[in-house]
């Protein structure tokens, strides 16, 4: 059976999910962590992959983006009507995949229920969630696929369903409200959207995260000795995308190679892209150090939304 990176399932798939990195950010979650918590879930491709090594007790995942936590929510507590429903909805569109598709998608806009977000997300072009003024769902269906078959989703769901287990919270807070809830035996990981893409600009569903805003709350958490990890932007070469967190915070800032820039190749460079994870003093301690194979990056690069 193949399930992906380092074996593990995912739920669906997700633009964006930390599911390819998950083997090597899985390190720095510590050995029986009491709650592990998500404010910016997605997929929640972390707390999956822990709950399938068995990292922490319990989970939280938060989105601030409703639907999506309605659709965490049947994949809980109700894997097999929501597995029906898929197999439905996937099996009623051949033969007229577009019509399908836009009839799913206006229904979606309407009455916001998970399981049209699910054939969405598995039939539309990189799996990405976009929405227009008007707050619709408008991201085009990807005419190369049909959309993850019924029989592979139906077991993504169900693995994932049991890994995690009846006592995960779900929640679509802010991020900064669970911020406030989180203890010192928990592990907070955060992974809030690109700074170039959140800049300036809340969209109907979703409030931008501010950079500033972000570093307080972070402080905060240090105050008070939470542990937490922060996936924040990367760079490409010597290229960086977004601010780095400030120094005052005491992160370990670790750099995980994601792959090669196609850009870059094209132009006869090598240029590795790396995404950035930062590792908060308390976690650290938790974890008796940096874990091993997770490269201290280089101190200074230049930023390119300063
Ligand atoms: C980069 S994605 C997280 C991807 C996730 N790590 C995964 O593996 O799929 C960022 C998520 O943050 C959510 N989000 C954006 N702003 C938020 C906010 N202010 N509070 C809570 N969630 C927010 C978005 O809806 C999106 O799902």
């Amino acid at each position: 059976m193949n399930l992906g990176p380092g074996n593990i399932p995912q739920a669906f798939p997700y633009q964006g999910s930390k599911r390819k990195l998950a083997p090597a950010i899985l390190k720095c979650i510590p050995q029986g962590t009491e709650c592990l918590i998500e404010p910016f879930a997605g997929s929640a491709a972390i707390s999956v992959a822990a709950a399938w090594r068995g990292r922490a007790h319990r989970f939280w995942l938060n989105d601030a983006h409703c639907a999506l936590i309605s659709l965490w929510q049947r994949i809980i507590h109700d894997p097999d009507g929501l597995s029906q429903d898929y197999r439905h909805i996937w099996e009623a569109q051949h033969g007229r995949d577009r019509k399908h598709y836009n009839e799913i998608r206006a229904e979606f806009n309407r009455t916001h229920k998970p399981e049209l977000l699910l054939f969405l997300l598995a039939r539309c072009v990189k799996a990405a969630i976009r929405y227009n003024r008007k707050g619709e769902f408008n991201n085009s269906p990807d005419h190369r696929r049909s959309g993850m078959r019924p029989d592979t989703m139906v077991r993504n769901i169900h693995l994932v369903s049991e890994a995690l287990g009846q006592d995960t919270r779900t929640t679509s807070y802010d991020y900064t409200v669970v911020l406030k809830e989180a203890t010192t035996d928990d592990l907070v990981y955060m992974d809030p959207p690109y700074q170039g893409v959140c800049k300036d600009r809340d969209s109907r569903y979703v409030k931008a995260v501010q950079f500033d805003e972000f570093v307080e709350e972070l402080d905060s958490l240090n105050q008070r000795s939470v542990p937490f990890v922060v996936s924040y932007d990367g760079r490409t070469g010597d290229k960086s995308y977004g601010k780095m967190l400030p120094n005052e915070l005491n992160l370990q800032h670790a750099e995980l190679l994601v792959g090669r820039s196609t850009q870059a190749t094209l132009l006869g460079r090598n240029d590795d892209t790396y995404e950035s994870l930062y590792v908060s003093e308390a976690a650290v301690e938790r974890l008796g150090g940096m874990p091993r194979g997770i490269v201290v990056a280089r101190e200074k690069t230049q930023t390119l939304f300063d």
